[in-house]
């Protein structure tokens, strides 16, 4: 959801300045009712004059069994192909991670600007 943007501009996606809060299901598998394991919950901003590139900054926070209330914080700007984010830290189960985070577009409903990305994130903990 677009929260703020440049006076007199379109808060789009491919407007510089656009800033958007993102609070996604992050499940098992592309289908929306396959099991949730996580909500990705943080900030979006078109962050380069041309509206092509975003920055993020987003808590992975898990919510399954096995990672419950543990996070992973992902860092970084995108720009199609270039889809590779750093983990810069994490809680829990997750202290002192450090890694890296792809993603690619799974599926794209332009009329209802539905999605589902497919995220792969690597870490290590020491
Ligand atoms: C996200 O998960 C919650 C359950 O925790 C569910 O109520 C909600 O409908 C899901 N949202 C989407 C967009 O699937
Ligand atoms: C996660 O932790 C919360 C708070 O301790 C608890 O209420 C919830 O049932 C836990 N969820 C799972 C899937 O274990
Ligand atoms: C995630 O990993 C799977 C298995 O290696 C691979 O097929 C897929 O292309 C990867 N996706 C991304 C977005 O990196």
């Amino acid at each position: 959801i677009p929260v703020a943007g440049i006076a007199g501009k379109a808060w789009t996606f491919t407007q510089f300045g656009t800033v958007y809060v993102v609070d996604d299901n992050i499940t098992k598998t592309p289908d929306p009712k396959s099991p949730k394991v996580a909500q990705f919950q943080g900030l979006y901003v078109t962050a380069s004059f041309d509206g092509l590139r975003a920055f993020a900054t987003a808590s992975i926070v898990f919510t399954n069994e096995e990672y419950n209330r543990s996070t992973i914080q992902i860092q970084g700007t995108n720009q199609d192909p270039d889809t590779e984010v750093a983990v810069v830290g994490g809680t829990g189960k997750f202290r002192f991670a450090r890694g890296y985070a792809t993603s690619k577009i799974y599926f794209l409903d332009t009329a209802t600007q539905h999605s589902v990305v497919q995220l792969n994130v690597t870490v290590q903990t020491s």
